[in-house]
């Protein structure tokens, strides 16, 4: 079984290569050259990364492998190639797509992920999980950016290939991706046991805010700073950085970050007219709900004192109706 999964990491290592080569090789990969072109990714990011492109065949990997050896099977159940109903022949999974080889931790390819150059769906083709890919207990970009990491001590969480690819462009070499909204616990650990600030910059939609609300309570309560950035709704790290540039997404995104209960306050506060009283006592309750789930007494004081503040209510009155409906809670 190791055995095997050493040869499956030989295989896909060396189609690492292959999809590398293809992509800058003018006679075959002029078109996801011009796509990487159109986005803006410059050639160190695509050395990097390793950036590759699957031609627009059914066999050229297929072929590749066979010359050189490689036992099909592994590389059926890679998810590399697959076979064709009606006479079992192999085929090619991953056709006229980006690929992005995924690494481990010590920089082996253990899985690929395949982005069209149009909008066909899916918009991007994984490997399977297998035993050498374990989607869950990889942070895209890891080994790439472990250094910056353990030097400033800080992590910069994003969603997805192209956000890691486009800040580590930026100088953001601090980042990483989850792959998708659902942060596991394996990479939260991986998370809070490299650095003590932890941020969190997902996409600026629905499902990203929410998964940073979720990502934001899995990695806090072990003594670590977890944050939360800040985007202009609809703005992914990528966008943002081809729109305003990196030095902006530096100042304003990931210098700007804030703590989960202020973030929380700031997305409840931009769904309600303030100056409007119903408004204000309707946001004052969202945000003390919220407050239920602080565990810190300091933590607590500090934003019934904000509160008290911003719209003169008493701390006393506060304080009453937070310990009420906490009690309520339970
Ligand atoms: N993802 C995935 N499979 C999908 C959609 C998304 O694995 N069908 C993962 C990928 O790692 C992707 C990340 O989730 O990079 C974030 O998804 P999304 O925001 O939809 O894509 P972007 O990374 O923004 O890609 P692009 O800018 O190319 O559209
Ligand atoms: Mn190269
Ligand atoms: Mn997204
Ligand atoms: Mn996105
Ligand atoms: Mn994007």
């Amino acid at each position: 079984n190791n055995q095997k999964k050493k040869q499956t990491i030989e295989g896909l290592e060396l189609l690492t290569k292959f999809y590398h080569y293809l992509l800058t090789t003018a006679k075959y990969g002029t078109p996801g050259m011009h796509y990487l072109e159109s986005r803006g990714f410059n050639e160190e990011m695509i050395e990097r990364f390793q950036i590759g492109y699957a031609v627009d065949s059914w066999d050229v990997v297929t072929k590749f492998l066979q010359k050189r050896g490689i036992r099909l099977e592994l590389m059926e159940q890679a998810g590399m190639i697959k076979k064709r109903g009606f006479d079992d022949k192999y085929f090619d999974r991953f056709r006229n797509r980006i690929i992005f080889p995924i690494f481990n931790m010590a920089g082996k390819t253990v899985a690929f992920g395949g982005r069209t150059l149009g909008d066909e769906k899916p918009k991007y083709l994984n490997s399977p999980e297998s035993d050498a890919f374990h989607k869950g207990q990889i942070l895209y970009g890891f080994h790439l950016a472990r250094q910056a990491i353990r030097k400033s001590s800080q992590v910069v969480l994003l969603e997805g290939y192209v956000d890691v690819i486009r800040a580590h462009q930026a100088g953001v070499l601090n980042s990483v991706a989850s792959m998708g909204t659902s942060l596991t616990e394996a990479q939260a650990s991986a998370l809070t046991r490299i650095a003590d600030t932890i941020i969190i910059c997902y996409d600026s939609d629905t499902a990203g805010v929410e998964a940073s609300f979720r990502a934001a309570e899995m990695l806090q309560g072990n003594g670590k700073i977890i944050k939360i950035a800040n985007m202009p709704e609809g703005f992914d790290p990528d966008d943002y950085i081809r729109k305003f540039g990196g030095e902006r997404f530096k100042s304003d995104v990931i210098g700007a970050s804030q703590t989960l209960m202020t973030f929380k306050m700031n997305y409840l506060r931009r769904k309600r007219n303030l100056s409007d009283e119903g408004d204000r006592l309707l946001y004052i309750e969202e945000v003390l709900k919220e407050m239920t789930s602080l565990t810190r007494a300091v933590e607590r004081d500090h934003y019934l004192h904000l509160l008290s503040e911003e719209f003169s209510v008493s701390l006393d009155s506060l304080k009453k109706q937070l310990h009420q409906m906490s009690v309520t809670k339970q």
